[in-house]
């Protein structure tokens, strides 16, 4: 993981995963500078991953009060059970069914968690967290927020693109993604994690893009995309194109065979 201060009220905690075939997954948490210290998603759950110890770099985890659990999929909790015994002050916000996916692994102390649910909000010192549902999702625990302050929304997986390189993966700005390259990826990925984005009611889902878009935020972070500035027309243009692309089919067993196949033989030396 790496980690760096974006600007004054955000620091992201970079992170990205190989998909063989796909690309550079970026996997990014963050810290919300508030006076009511905030961190988004917790990263991967790798065992050679540390996510309180990469915090550890960017704050003191005792002085974190809220952990916003954009939703339970595995590439956002990796650390949440640690930063909860490492943050005892920290409330963790989430949904009713975000609590109950998690209380399959194991119990969440209730008196801590805050429950949030979209178009409500949360004052956290210094500012207010408007809570909404992004247009694409793949949980339905899924809730992301714009920061009134730093003019900044909070998209969870929405917006996420495998990418071309390793090194693009972990880029502070999206602007370093060739145009042509990014939209093609965005449109993958809204496919993959969102597959029912080709079975809907196109004018109330577009509806929903113009009502993140109204928020006219300054930055939009993603979790699985770098940081998004003053580029937004661009990412509301990809979410309307989202239902006329081509669904994604996964490989089959013929492509992992074929795939297997092609790894190179492992020499054995002499016994
Ligand atoms: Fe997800
Ligand atoms: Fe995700």
């Amino acid at each position: 993981m790496h980690t760096y201060r974006l600007n004054a009220d955000v620091t992201v905690l970079n992170d990205q995963l190989e998909v063989p075939g796909i690309g550079f997954l970026p996997v990014n948490a963050f810290v919300l500078h508030a006076r009511e210290p905030v961190v988004i998603d917790t990263g991967l759950g790798l065992p050679d991953r540390d996510f309180v110890q990469t915090l550890s770099a960017v704050m003191d985890p005792a002085d974190v009060r809220w952990i916003w659990l954009t939703h339970p999929d595995r590439d956002h909790t990796g650390g949440l059970f640690k930063l909860l015994d490492a943050a005892p002050q920290a409330r963790l916000i989430t949904t009713f069914l975000g609590a109950g996916f998690m209380s399959t692994e194991r119990p969440l102390p209730l008196d801590r968690l805050y429950l949030l649910n979209p178009g409500e909000k949360l004052d956290v010192g210094d500012r207010t967290l408007h809570a909404f549902r992004p247009p694409l999702f793949d949980n339905p625990a899924t809730v992301g927020f714009y920061d009134d302050r730093s003019r900044t929304s909070f998209s969870s997986d929405c917006f996420g693109a495998p990418l071309a390189t390793a090194e693009l993966a972990a880029a502070c700005d999206v602007g370093e993604v060739p145009a042509t390259d990014l939209l093609g990826a965005q449109l993958l990925w809204a496919t993959i994690d969102s597959p029912w984005v080709h079975n809907i009611d196109t004018a109330r889902y577009l509806q929903t893009v113009r009502t993140m878009q109204a928020a006219d935020a300054d930055v939009i972070l993603s979790t699985h995309l770098p940081p998004a500035i003053r580029t937004s027309s661009r990412l509301f243009d990809m979410l309307a194109l989202a239902p006329g692309a081509d669904p994604f089919v996964g490989p089959d067993q013929q492509s992992l065979q074929a795939m297997l196949a092609s790894f190179e033989p492992v020499a054995l030396g002499p016994r």
